[in-house]
Formats: C-alpha cells, structure tokens, sequence
C-alpha cells in the first residue's frame, strides 16, 4: 500500500493533552502525510486522534483503484470479504458482519448540543463535555495494533458550490472501500481543501484494538457502540460499530444530521439557509422534452428506491424517467429563487431483500458488477441471493455461514416465517454511475432545480393516493405530520402509525419543531422575494381492502400520480379540493395501458371524515411533543383542517 507509514514513533500523550502543542512540521513527520496534502490544520488533527488511539500505522488514502484493489485483497485474506464469481458478478465482494453488528443504532445515536433543547425531545442527548469525556475514554488506544486510514471525502460533486468536504479517520478498511463507492474519495477533495479549507472531522473506530500478536476477527466490532455528532463543532464521533451507517459517516451522520444543522446554522448567520433531506431525487422528461425534478422522502419500507429508479409503464411511451439520487438531497436556494439540488452521495447503500427484475430492474442491472454486498446469501456457484430475488434455490449458505434449504429455513421459523438466507437488512454498495436509469446530470456541480416535493408514507387508512397542498404550509404541516405503519419486519405487532416527519425521525440534528420553522422560513423567504415555490404533494400507495391485500399496484403505475403531479405544475390537470388538500378524481389520472377499476381508485382516495378526526387527535400528540419552539402556523393549518372537517 501506498503512503503507509508505522505509527510507532507517535507520542503517547496523555489524552486530556492531546490537543496541545503539536508543531505543524511534527505533525507531517509524525503521520507521514504526503506531500500533497497541504492543510496543516488536517495533519495536526490527524496527529492529534493517532495519539489518543494509537494505530500501528497511518495510511493517507488516495482513493485509487490500486488502493481499492488491495485492501480488497486484504480484506480476501482476513476473512471479512469472499471474491464472487468472476463469471457471474465481476468485481464485486460478499461480506457476512457480526451478528451483532446489522444496522443502524438508533438508541445509541446522539446529537450533543450544550442545551437538551437544541437536540429536542426526538434526539438523544448527553451534555458534551460528559460525551467527550466518554469518548476520551473509549477512543484511547482503540485502534493499536490497526491500520488508522485517512479517508478524504467530498459530499457531492468536487468543488461543487452545494457540495461541502469530509475527512473520515477510521480503522476499518471495509469503510474504506465502501466510502470509495458512496463519496467523491481521494486526493482530489485536498485539491479543493488547499491549505486551509472547511472540512468536517470524523472519527470512527470499530472499538476492538489488537495486542501484539493476537489475530483478528473477520468483522471486529464492539458490543458498546456510540454514534455521536457535536453540531457546534461540526464533528461526528462513532465507536463500536463497523456497519452502514454507523460507520460510513458521509451518509446519515454528515449528510443528514451534521448538514441539517449547517444549513439552519446558515440561516440564523443571516442567510437564506438551506435543507438536507432524506429525499430521493428524480428527472421526469415529458414526450414533449419538458425536464421537471422532484425531491421525494419516504421513511423505510416505503419502497424508496423502487420509486428513485421508476420505469414508466406501458401507456407512458415517451416519458422518461432519471434518477439523480435515491436516498438524499442538499437543496440550496439560489439567487433567482430557484431551489437546486444535488445528491451529495456517489453510490447507492440499498436494501437488497426485495429487489428483483419484477420490483426493481434498473436495481438489479446495477449490480451486475462492481458490487460490494453485505449479509446476503451465497449461492453454491459463488453469485448471492437474497429473499424476493427469485424462486429460493435449493442450497444456500446463508449470511452467517450456514447451510441453507427451504426445508431447514421451514424448520427455523422466526418471527412465524422461514428462516431468513439473507439478513432482512441486507445491503450492497454500488456506483450510482452503474444505474441504467442515471440522469446525465446527476453529477452536475450546479445541481438541478427542484419543482415539486413529494412525502409519503405507509397507511393501509386515512390517507389518499395523491394530496396536493393548497400552498407551502399546509405541504409542511402535511410533512411535519406524516406516519408510516410498523411491518412485520419492523416490529412484533403491525400497523401502529409511526410518526416520522419528513422522514427525518431519525436524521434531524436538531430540534425537530424548529426544523419545521426553518422549512417554514425558507419559504416564506423565497415567496418575498418573489420565486415560484415548489409545489408540496403527500402520496400513500399502501391503502389496503378489508382482507388487507394492496388496492393500488405500486411500482410503474405510480407513474400515473408522477404524471398528474407534473400536470398540477403545467396547470393542466383537474382535483377536487376536500378538507386535506386536492386530489384527482378517476378521470383526471391517465390510464392507458391498465385497467384499474374506479371503485377501487374512488376507495383509495376517499377522505373519511370520522377517520381525519381521528388523525387530527394523532396529530396533536406529535404537537404536544414538540410543543416548545412549534411554529404558530402548524397550530393555525391544524385549525383550518378542524373547521372543514366541520368539527
Ligand atoms: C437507510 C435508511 O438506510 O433510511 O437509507 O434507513
Ligand atoms: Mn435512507
């Protein structure tokens, strides 16, 4: 490996000491930083963590496909990757985790604000000073006997005036690798730091240092996990954990929870701020070439991912459909008003159980290669296989190592099904560049406009198909309020409703209810300044008949509502306005090449007054949480939604 270098010589100061007095020229000899690197603030720091963990060596990544090839070479002889069948999925790799180690940890996720307020009532939190003496404690010495990587990563596209830099010091090469797929990574973002440019420090350590001699674990990791953001300082700590996520710290961590906070802390310095969001972003061209973008959140199981790579049906011949990014979007206002957008990620980190060339075929063609997967099954001749990719195949091994048959899975039931061959939060890593449906500009360093937002979530009831918001607050208060209901796969008992605004429950750095102020804000700013705001749209593709079987059939045919939508814009397409908003009838959706029953549309949109009542109630109790710091204009359009209810 290129630009190794031991890490023996560095001074084991004492961990309350280590911020002091390290000499820029120290600092380089200490870590070896190469030549082109040039920020003396990143080398002191670099120096700084290395002598409170006290890695073996130091490597400065460069993020070249010889560095990637040999890690993944190493990682082959350690255990942690299996090579997949050349033949069958060329240059892709099969790691099985801990079985500890499967998915984020919400509960062990923190944001440390000096107040409990700034975090508010949905975040963890503990004080810093009490974290950082924590993580002093946690990180000292962790990484002896590793490899600590410097990790140069850029959130969207290099120098990009939306995009903003990453430094992520970890232990794990599988992170490495997977930030090589997920981010702009290498030497090119030191291009764009120079000497002294802003970059957000991130430390991550999979907690399992290694005495002399002692051999490691396929997947080291440790049963105490922290995954922690200091917003005033921009910094993202993570210790325990080598999986998705928790580990790879540009996504959730940088992406969501440090950049929500960036872009409201821009808004109290005076400027017009702007939003990371766990949208998706897609490119819809109409046979007559009008280009129109729209930003799209989902909480998980919502079918996210099918709908970011969306093949028109048929009937929809000459609509094309582009996807610029399938799970998040930094959105800046810009001086003509316009709101641009671009993913800040290089890859896609999706779920894999579920895919299929029926579900998902632009999916599945992107990971025909290339691919790094995490706890799907192996097939006997080397390709993977996970639940609802095809019929199960007689043999398997599943994602923690053992034999796998339909009858064994039969005999094991969890949760009263057959055991799974792949972990439900199974995942691949792969280039978004791969995806047959990527749009041209999805790399575009100015971004693209954004005309439309869309939120939904999972109700068998209550909600319609398609809403529109008669104008930008009453789209926040429907985002604010949305709820998605628990599946099987998520907890024991189904269908309670879930609040999760924004689809942000989990991402939002800050206090949830000033969050929704500064949505509130934004628009209210763009509108005085005479822009053209996007149009707010809540969709639910989920409602149920009295067996509980789907009414609408999802996946391209949700091109119709998409259809409807960019209509809305034109000024072309009909609703009818009820208590909600405006939702099309039958006859306003086109329906060629299908027939779906009316009766069965009129089920899907009808709006039940007693059902809303009972919503309304909901809605309080998510209000009632996040009483402090509530925007006023929340309260006043639950108001309106009472008095055309007629209550
Ligand atoms: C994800 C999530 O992994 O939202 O993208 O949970
Ligand atoms: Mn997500």
């Amino acid at each position: 490996m290129n630009q190794s270098r031991s890490a023996a010589a560095l001074p084991s100061q004492p961990v309350g000491d280590r911020a002091g007095g390290l000499r820029a020229v120290d600092a380089r000899t200490m870590t070896g930083a190469p030549e082109w690197v040039q920020h003396a603030g990143l080398i002191e720091w670099v120096a700084r963590i290395a002598a409170l963990t006290q890695p073996e060596r130091i490597h400065w990544a460069d993020g070249s496909q010889a560095e990637y090839d040999s890690l993944c070479a190493e990682m082959v002889a350690a255990g942690t990757l299996r090579p997949l069948n050349p033949a069958k999925r060329p240059g892709s790799y099969l790691a099985w985790s801990d079985p500890t180690d499967v998915a984020r940890v919400e509960d062990r996720t923190f944001i440390c604000t000096e107040q409990r307020e700034e975090a508010g009532p949905t975040n963890n939190w503990i004080a810093p000073a009490e974290m950082r003496a924590t993580l002093d404690g946690l990180f000292a010495g962790c990484m002896r006997g590793r490899t600590l990587y410097v990790v140069p990563f850029s959130m969207g596209p290099l120098g990009s005036p939306i995009a903003h830099v990453g430094i992520e010091l970890s232990d794990s090469p599988y992170v490495v690798v997977n930030m090589r797929i997920m981010t702009r990574m290498g030497r090119a973002v030191y291009e764009v730091l120079g000497e002294d440019g802003h970059f957000v420090p991130c430390v991550h350590s999979v907690g399992k240092p290694l005495a002399a001699g002692q051999a490691d674990v396929p997947w080291p990791c440790n049963p105490t996990k922290y995954i922690v953001h200091f917003p005033d300082t921009r910094e993202i700590w993570s210790f325990g954990s080598g999986y998705g996520g928790n580990a790879l710290l540009g996504k959730k961590c940088f992406a969501l929870r440090i950049a929500s906070n960036m872009g409201r802390q821009d808004a109290l310095a005076g400027g017009i701020g702007w939003l990371a969001e766990h949208m998706l972003i897609l490119a819809v061209t109409s046979p007559q070439g009008v280009t129109r973008h729209v930003a799209a959140a989902f909480p998980s199981a919502c079918g996210k991912t099918n709908f970011a790579m969306l093949i028109p049906p048929k009937g929809f011949e000459g609509w094309s459909v582009r996807t610029i990014g399938d799970d998040i979007a930094w959105i800046k206002p810009q001086p003509d008003g316009s709101l641009r957008a671009i993913n800040p990620e290089a890859g896609f980190f999706g779920v894999a159980p579920g895919t299929s060339a029926k579900t998902n075929p632009n999916c599945l063609a992107s990971l025909s290669r290339n691919t790094i997967f995490t706890n799907v099954a192996l097939t006997d001749d080397g390709d993977v296989w996970w639940e609802g990719l095809s019929d199960p195949p007689a043999h398997l091994t599943d994602w923690q190592g053992r034999d796998w048959t339909p009858e064994i899975a039969q005999a094991n039931p969890v949760n009263g099904k057959p055991r799974p061959a792949a972990h439900p939060n199974a995942r691949f890593t792969v280039p978004a560049s791969q995806c047959p449906s990527i749009d041209p500009n999805w790399d575009n360093p100015a971004g693209v406009p954004i005309d439309a937002f869309i939120f939904g979530g999972r109700r068998s009831t209550t909600v319609p198909l398609v809403t529109e918001a008669r104008d930008w607050e009453e789209g926040v208060y429907m985002a604010a309020t949305m709820g998605s209901e628990t599946t099987a796969a998520q907890a024991g008992a189904t269908g309670i409703v879930r609040r999760d605004p924004f689809a942000m429950l989990p991402f939002c750095g800050y206090n949830m209810a000033e969050y929704f102020g500064h949505w509130l804000d934004i628009g209210h700013r763009l509108k005085a300044s005479g822009a053209r705001l996007p149009r707010i749209f809540c969709v639910n593709w989920f409602r149920t008949d009295e067996n509980g079987r789907f009414v609408w059939p999802g996946f391209g045919d949700n091109m119709r509502v998409l259809v409807w939508m960019l209509e809305r814009l034109e000024g072309k397409a009909q609703g009818v306005e009820h208590a909600f908003g405006t939702t099309p009838r039958y006859d306003d959706l086109v329906w060629d090449g299908t027939e779906f029953p009316r009766a069965a549309f009129e089920r899907i949109t009808a709006v039940d007054p007693a059902e809303w009542q009972r919503e309304l109630a909901l809605h309080d109790e998510l209000f009632s949480q996040l009483a402090q710091g509530l925007p006023r204009a929340l309260t006043r359009v639950r108001g309106q939604l009472q008095s055309r209810l007629g209550g």
